[in-house]
């Protein structure tokens, strides 16, 4: 037999170079938040947030808080099984008939993440259209990981294309060998924070006879009338070939996603769809939870426009200072300060001045293109918005030294 090296060895082996790559993570906790109701704001350990998606300033909203509590008093804190076995309870069907009244949507299906309800309905959509043989899946080359993943499980053949490129997606299409195919999408794409061309890319996937999947994780709740995101801007929301995802953990400040889509596609989930057979539902106090803030954001339809004027208003403080970066189309916006060993600097630099940032180095972006990911908050202030241009003129000084 061949003389290897001990597994653990290659671990430390592969971290020491991820190490010299400047890609190794560390796990920083937060501090409780006693001194306020908004995990968002000034935390206790000082820092102010520009890194979550808390895009509405609803995590630790005293309504969430309560439905989320009551929640756990009336069904416990677990849902006790899968959706198809105990783990269905009244709230889960009160959320999906909310999530598919709000959104305009024939039907929603609840799962435990936003990252499986991606990862089920594109591999659930793909078994059953031809995978994988019959089958082809268009995936914009900015997807987020989760849409990646989903293709990769599929098993379908998978072309890439360049960002943003409805007529790209056109070509592909017409060129295909498959009878079927799937367009994979974001709508915000969720590092450069800008928005898909919905309403091509949904005219490119029906001219082709493609189904559209498209990710509405940072656009649910912020873009579109009343944050009900970028398909219903687009007038495209009710098409029966459009089926979209969305997560309750980003602008509903909670946990859990959701498919939209027409009736055939949720009964091929609940029939096939191994991440919602084969995984516990979602936790009631998480369902309780959500269905308060979707109440709160059709209540308060100003909060999404807020959040988008927030990263509008980073984005220009950016500018200034002559940093590059993105135009946002939602609440998140990137600066592209490029190694990966920068990006770390950078976000240091940030935290010296008091602010949380995101710090965004390969896989989540091509390598040389590590970035600063900030986003913009319905609730932040004044000093906020001074607090951040502080720490962006200290990284823009940090690169002309
Ligand atoms: C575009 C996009 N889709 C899906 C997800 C996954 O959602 P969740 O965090 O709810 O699993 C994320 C989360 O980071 C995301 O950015």
């Amino acid at each position: 037999m061949r003389d290897r090296s001990h597994p653990l060895e290659l671990l430390r082996q592969a971290a020491t170079g991820r190490a010299a790559a400047g890609v190794r993570r560390a796990l920083v906790p937060r501090g409780p938040n006693l001194d306020g109701p908004n995990l968002g704001g000034w935390a206790r350990d000082g820092l102010l947030d520009l890194a979550s998606n808390d895009y509405l300033g609803l995590c630790g909203d005293e309504r969430l808080n309560a439905a989320a509590a009551e929640a756990a008093r009336v069904w416990g804190t677990g849902s006790t099984g899968s959706r198809l076995v105990t783990g269905t309870t009244e709230l889960h069907a009160r959320l999906e008939t909310a999530l598919a009244r709000f959104t305009g949507a024939a039907g929603a299906l609840v799962f435990s993440s936003g990252y499986l309800a991606n990862l089920t309905v594109v591999t659930a959509l793909a078994a059953v259209l031809g995978a994988p043989n019959d089958l082809l899946i268009v995936s914009d080359e900015g997807n987020h990981a989760s849409l990646i993943d989903a293709c990769r499980l599929s098993r379908a053949r998978v072309t890439v294309t360049p960002h943003r490129d409805p007529d790209a997606v056109r070509k592909v299409l017409a060129n295909r060998d498959e009878a079927a195919a799937i367009v994979v999408s974001d709508a915000v794409f969720s590092v450069d924070g800008a928005l898909a061309p919905v309403a091509e890319l949904h005219a490119a996937a029906r001219c082709g006879g493609a189904l559209l999947v498209l990710d509405e994780a940072h656009a649910f709740g912020v873009t579109g009338p009343g944050g009900r995101g970028a398909a219903a801007a687009a007038g495209i929301a009710a098409e029966p070939d459009l089926i979209r995802t969305v997560t309750l953990s980003k602008a509903l400040a909670g946990q859990g996603g959701a498919v939209l889509g027409a009736p055939e596609v949720i009964a091929t989930l609940i029939d096939t769809g191994r991440g919602f057979i084969f995984d516990t539902g979602l936790a009631p106090p998480c369902a309780g939870a959500a269905l308060a803030a979707l109440e709160v954001v059709e209540a308060e339809p100003g909060l999404g426009v807020r959040a988008r004027a927030a990263a509008t208003r980073l984005a220009a403080i950016a500018a200034e200072e002559n940093l590059r970066v993105s135009a946002p189309d939602a609440a998140v916006l990137a600066v592209t300060v490029g190694e990966s060993a920068r990006a770390v600097r950078a976000r240091e630099i940030c935290a010296a001045y008091g602010v949380r940032v995101g710090c965004f180095r390969p896989p989540s972006v091509p390598r040389g293109r590590a970035c600063l990911r900030l986003t913009g908050r319905a609730s932040l202030t004044e000093d906020d918005f001074a607090a951040a241009a502080r720490a962006l003129a200290a990284v823009r000084d940090d690169d002309e030294s």
